[in-house]
């Protein structure tokens, strides 16, 4: 999979692509993911790429142009699966959508700034919009990292046997089963019996009424 993330901040989106599973993946081969400088394309040398709405309010508004000439670039370049963009009024990220993000040869990821952005860029170049929860944030990078992360975990041969995505909470719309790990009494705080019991089928349906009466309490809205 080949990820394009254009930003005008790309030194705060890079370091979560420097470590652990993302890093594996792109150590592996697995993902490339390249960051490109929103400022490169601006329209004058002073590296402008926004200006004042029309009709009138404040903040700022990301131009087209800029925008333009850099998918443009990489449209030319390759053919794209999804052209994203990044924003807080869209449909919200889930694992339904990551699953099948995992599964595209070239994603674009464009990170939103300012107040917004012009509209046209929406309706002429995005195919996708996504938002990782009802709340603003300064910008899209931090949630292109987040969506990054859920795509590329994903992607076949990237997590090993051990850590099979399969197993993850919302995989089967379910919160996880508890955990634990030695030692198995801690200051007189014991892990569950059935867990040492080594009654593998007893284990198996132990997790999943773990799962099912955790999800019950904490995310209800998930059983609907
Ligand atoms: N940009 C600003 N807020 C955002 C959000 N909640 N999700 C994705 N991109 C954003």
């Amino acid at each position: 999979m080949r990820i394009d993330i254009i930003t005008v901040l790309p030194e705060l989106i890079k370091s979560p692509f420097e470590f652990s599973i993302i890093k594996r993946a792109t150590n592996k081969g697995l993902v490339e993911v390249h960051f490109h400088d929103l400022r490169k394309y601006a329209i004058n040398k002073y590296g402008k790429i926004d200006d004042a709405q029309f009709g009138g309010g404040a903040g700022m508004v990301m131009m087209i142009e800029p925008i333009d000439k850099c998918i443009s670039q990489l449209k030319s370049e390759r053919n794209y699966d999804e052209i994203i963009f990044m924003t807080p009024d869209a449909e919200i990220l889930n694992q339904q959508t990551a699953n099948t993000l995992s599964l595209k040869e070239n994603l674009i990821i464009l990170c939103g700034h300012y107040k917004g952005i012009d509209h046209r860029v929406r309706e002429l170049f995005i195919t996708k919009e996504i938002s990782i929860g009802d709340y603003v944030l300064s910008g899209g990078e931090l949630g292109a990292a987040v969506l990054c992360d859920s795509i590329i975990r994903l992607i076949p041969g990237v997590l090993g046997d051990e850590t099979s995505a399969l197993t993850d909470s919302f995989q089967d719309n379910l919160l996880s089963p508890p955990v634990y790990t030695r030692p198995s009494n801690y200051k007189d705080h014991k892990v569950p019996d059935i867990l040492l019991s080594g009654n593998f089928p007893k284990i198996e349906e132990w997790r999943n009424q773990k799962a099912l009466e955790r999800t019950k309490t904490i995310r209800p809205d998930l059983l609907k």
